[in-house]
């Protein structure tokens, strides 16, 4: 067998050619995650030609190249942002050193622990997504939905760069056990909750994008201030792609709601029944399936007091959001932030140190950039002339994680009893009907410049080009 020139396969600028080591761990690794993809990555794609945007280089002016291409060739490259030897460690109890090239051997365990659970999510979400293609309602978005798993896969391999460069024999197993465990899996799930939970429908993937995905921008932006210089400059790298999956999410459920406004409007009533029989999906359903995805991607952010987290700040492997923005002493001892916590069944503020409660800033950082796409969804609703809102819950409101976890809470943040809680649930969740519903309105609708019924056309194309190009070639 001919041995693959990786340097001139995998786009690079971390001088793969001249790391032989590496070179050899991703020789073995390789073949395994593009096994991996043939079995786990999207259904019945394989002889698709699909213009994707490809990361080669980290220029800001012109760091991709779009091209039609089949996704086991996509070039998964390797990147990371330019570094800066004069780099200091900016927070925590290391603040002011240099910051590190290596893995001290005190923070190899956490740090491998970070950069698995971060790696664990990246093919999680691929194989969440895999049968949508089969149901997508425009070219233009199955094209998105493939740019996005292409990237997952990018994503992956970042941190299995990481892995295999610089932890030895055990990132070698860490980086197998990656492609071994599997999305809703029995036996070996993947580590954290969301992640192995369907995405059944488009609704739920565009809801997924918006939200899911946007726990990644917070995950990617607290690790780019790591002390651990290649973990901060692959994570900082990893966010420019991010950013088109955030959009694909906010902009695929605002099309969703402008659609099913225009439907509103012909008909003249929000009558969910005849909203539903006008092919469209009602705004109930589309605030069901909002509360769902918001609960469990704040469950992401892990317990809302954690003596991990205080952890991971204090030894510089993981900052806050924008770390370096901040005004603070960046060290953070002595401080205190307000969590929520459950006295005699009320919700009750409560503070406590600041270190041991990162996880919660981080979330509440979160839940406030979210917000705000949720109020460009409600200019859609207004810009129709229509009086109804969207609204993100309470962040107590089905909880799985934290302190809140063990109590049921309404939308609007009122402890409610469990019978309250089993009378309502249908109007704060998405039932059994409504999946079944929106699974009813998902047919393919794949020709050139065709979209189905129940979502609006986006307002331009991809790359400049038209909205009826040919996103994808079927071969
Ligand atoms: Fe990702
Ligand atoms: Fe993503």
């Amino acid at each position: 067998m001919s041995a693959i020139n990786y340097s001139e396969k995998i786009p690079n600028n971390v001088n793969l050619a001249e790391d032989r080591t590496l070179q050899r761990a991703l020789e073995q690794w390789q073949p395994n995650f593009i096994n991996w993809w043939d079995d786990m990555g999207p259904e019945g794609s394989t002889d698709h030609e699909v213009y994707l945007r490809t990361a080669v280089s980290v220029d800001p002016q012109g760091w991709a190249q779009f091209g039609h291409v089949k996704m086991r060739d996509y070039r998964w490259g390797i990147f990371l942002n330019p570094g800066d030897s004069e780099r200091q460690v900016h927070f925590g109890d290391h603040k002011g050193e240099k910051a590190w090239q290596d893995v001290p051997g005190e923070h190899r365990a956490n740090l491998r622990r970070i950069i698995v659970t971060q790696g664990d999510t990246e093919p999680a979400s691929v194989e969440q997504q895999r049968h949508l293609g089969l149901t997508a309602p425009s070219m233009y978005d199955l094209r998105n939905l493939f740019q996005i798993n292409v990237e997952e896969g990018r994503h992956l391999w970042a941190m299995v760069y990481l892995l295999q460069k610089h932890f030895g024999r055990d990132g070698r197993e860490e980086a197998e056990a990656l492609l071994q465990r599997n999305s809703g899996d029995a036996d070996n799930p993947r580590i954290l909750g969301a992640f192995n939970e369907k995405t059944p429908d488009w609704l739920a993937f565009f809801m997924f994008t918006y939200f899911t995905d946007r726990d990644g921008k917070f995950q990617l932006a607290a690790l780019t201030e790591s002390a651990f210089d290649p973990l901060a400059r692959t994570t900082k790298f990893m966010l420019t792609e991010e950013a088109h999956h955030m959009f694909v999410g906010e902009s695929g459920v605002s099309r969703v709601i402008q659609r099913t406004c225009q439907v509103m409007n012909e008909i003249k009533t929000d009558d969910v029944q005849k909203v539903r029989a006008a092919g469209a999906i009602d705004l109930g359903t589309i605030q069901r399936y909002l509360n769902f995805h918001y609960s469990v991607t704040i469950d992401l952010f892990g317990a809302d007091q954690s003596s991990n987290a205080a952890t991971f700040y204090s030894s510089g492997l993981k900052g806050r959001y924008e770390e370096g923005k901040r005004t603070d002493d960046h060290v953070l001892k002595g401080q205190t932030y307000k969590v929520l916590e459950v006295q005699n069944g009320q919700l009750v503020e409560k503070e406590v140190p600041m270190l041991n409660a990162l996880n919660e800033v981080l979330r509440d950082d979160f839940i406030k950039d979210s917000v705000a796409g949720v109020e460009r969804w409600n200019k859609v609703i207004d810009k129709a002339g229509l009086p109804h809102r969207l609204k993100v819950p309470h962040k107590a409101f089905h909880r799985q994680i934290g302190a809140l976890a063990g109590i049921k809470v309404a939308p609007d943040g009122r402890p409610v009893s469990e019978a309250e809680w089993a009378a309502k649930e249908a109007e704060w969740l998405p039932t059994a009907e409504d999946r079944a519903f929106v699974a009813s309105l998902m047919g393919r609708c794949v020709e050139p410049g065709q979209f189905a019924h129940w979502i609006a056309p986006p307002a331009m194309g991809i790359n400049r080009q038209p909205i009826d190009f040919e996103y994808v070639r079927f071969g």
